[in-house]
């Protein structure tokens, strides 16, 4: 405490302010000195507790001394050799145990990358060759990334979209339900086989099954408001696939390890993509991302086709086989379920106490609320929202929003987190929302 500074991240957000664009959104201006675990200390001695894991990147915890560990013996080793100039064994281990853990009886193969968009492009690049078909269907409220392609994939104007087209062609957007705002006279069933319908529609209306190579669909919506489908639904897009020739991409990135309860959380809808995009919590912080799927489609790509500098670093790569080790050792899945019910529990409990709350919902330990006008059922409140964020933030919580509304509190607390930290966390929303609503 003594050598921290007390207007250090006011300083710091000047000299950012100077130096970086605007448009890297920050959504605080706190600096951080320290990480471990579920907490966070910033520049200035405060310490806090994160429901934010840098955006589902670190569901194993801040700093696991076995990820630590495995940097630093890598990198006493060697740095960059570059893959496609010297290949190192920690790469295809890491594509061995990926193909034998993400869903699916079949032959696999992995392609290592940097980011998440970059594992996107990757996957649609590889469908494309594979099928000889370019279109891409992604659904409303997606988000896959920020590169040309992935932007054109993702389903938010603004900020995400505005000013930066033209888009990639070939691109289409399908439906994908929303419980909580679909037409009340609908069943869910109803509303599910409605939904479905509409992809048949589409394959009539809009493009032939002889154009469309891909679907790509996140398990659980992240960026747009956390929103949960229902087996039927994601069987019923799944079943049209196989039905049309179409290859279903599964977009873990902020779904996987152990996000949702399970590994990956198509394991909760009993699908087997046929590819599936990972990264966020892969490698606990270092950028890594992957494309995994099946071993004929994977190998579509001509050699030489695919690839880049820095795609599966070889210190990512210790981080990554750290990473499923921890994973295995301290049993994050099971953690991971156990966790999500004590929040749903909890929130259950909160929403009685609060009207403005309008929703809560979650799969695994994926969990939100969402925050409405008390006097107007189900209206929006991105106001309140944001004013409730703040005051987490300055109560000590890191949390995060979501949603095409701007109105969801989104819970991604890493998996790892204590007890005593989860229900304090979750008291400060509480207090947040008393104080503001
Ligand atoms: C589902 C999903 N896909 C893709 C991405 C893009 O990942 P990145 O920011 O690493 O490019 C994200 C990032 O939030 C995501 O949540």
């Amino acid at each position: 405490m003594m050598d921290k500074q007390v207007n250090k991240n006011v300083e710091l957000h000047k000299r950012r302010e100077r130096a970086v664009p605007r448009a890297p959104y920050n959504i605080s201006q706190v600096y951080v000195d320290k990480a471990r675990g579920a907490k966070v200390q910033d520049v200035e001695g405060k310490e806090y507790i994160d429901f934010a894991g840098g955006i589902g990147i670190q569901n194993i915890g801040h700093n696991h001394p076995k990820v630590v560990a495995a940097i630093k013996e890598q990198v006493d080793q060697f740095i960059h050799p570059c893959f496609h100039v010297a290949p190192y064994e920690s790469y295809i281990t890491l594509a061995e145990r990926l193909n034998a853990l993400t869903p699916g009886d079949f032959a696999k193969k992995t392609i290592l990358l940097n980011s998440g968009a970059e594992a996107v492009e990757n996957a649609i690049k590889i469908a494309r060759k594979f099928t000889g078909k370019s279109g891409v269907i992604s659904f409303d409220r997606a988000y896959h990334g920020r590169t040309l392609l992935t932007m054109s994939l993702t389903s938010k104007v603004k900020p995400y979209k505005h000013g930066f087209g033209p888009f990639a062609n070939n691109t289409y957007k399908l439906p994908y339900p929303y419980y909580y705002r679909k037409d009340s006279f609908l069943s869910n069933e109803e509303y599910d086989d409605r939904l479905v319908e509409q992809f048949n529609h589409f394959l009539m209306l809009e493009a032939s099954p002889d154009e469309i190579g891909a679907i790509i669909m996140e398990p659980v919506q992240g960026e747009g408001g956390f929103i949960v489908p229902s087996k039927r639904f994601v069987q019923g897009i799944k079943r049209v696939c196989e039905e049309n020739n179409i290859l279903f991409i599964a977009d873990e990135i902020q779904t996987g390890f152990c996000r949702t309860g399970k590994l990956f959380a198509m394991e909760n809808f009993d699908i087997a993509p046929d590819l599936t995009t990972l990264s966020k919590s892969i490698a606990g912080g270092m950028p890594l991302s992957a494309v995994t799927g099946r071993a004929d489609v994977m190998d579509a790509a001509e050699i030489g086709q695919l690839g880049g500098t820095f795609g599966g670093s070889p210190v990512a790569c210790a981080a990554g086989n750290a990473v499923l080790d921890v994973i295995k050792e301290e049993h994050l899945v099971d953690k991971s379920r156990v966790l999500g019910e004590k929040m749903m529990k909890l929130l259950q409990e909160m929403k009685e106490r609060h009207d403005v709350i309008g929703d809560v919902r979650g799969l695994g330990s994926m969990c939100a609320i969402e925050i409405i006008e008390a006097e107007d059922f189900k209206q929006p409140n991105p106001g309140l929202t944001t004013t409730i964020l703040q005051a987490c933030w300055d109560k000590g919580l890191m949390t995060l929003k979501a949603g095409t509304y701007g109105n969801v509190l989104r819970f991604l607390p890493p998996v790892v987190i204590a007890d005593e930290d989860l229900e304090r966390g979750l008291a400060i929303v509480d207090e947040a929302i008393t104080e503001n609503k």
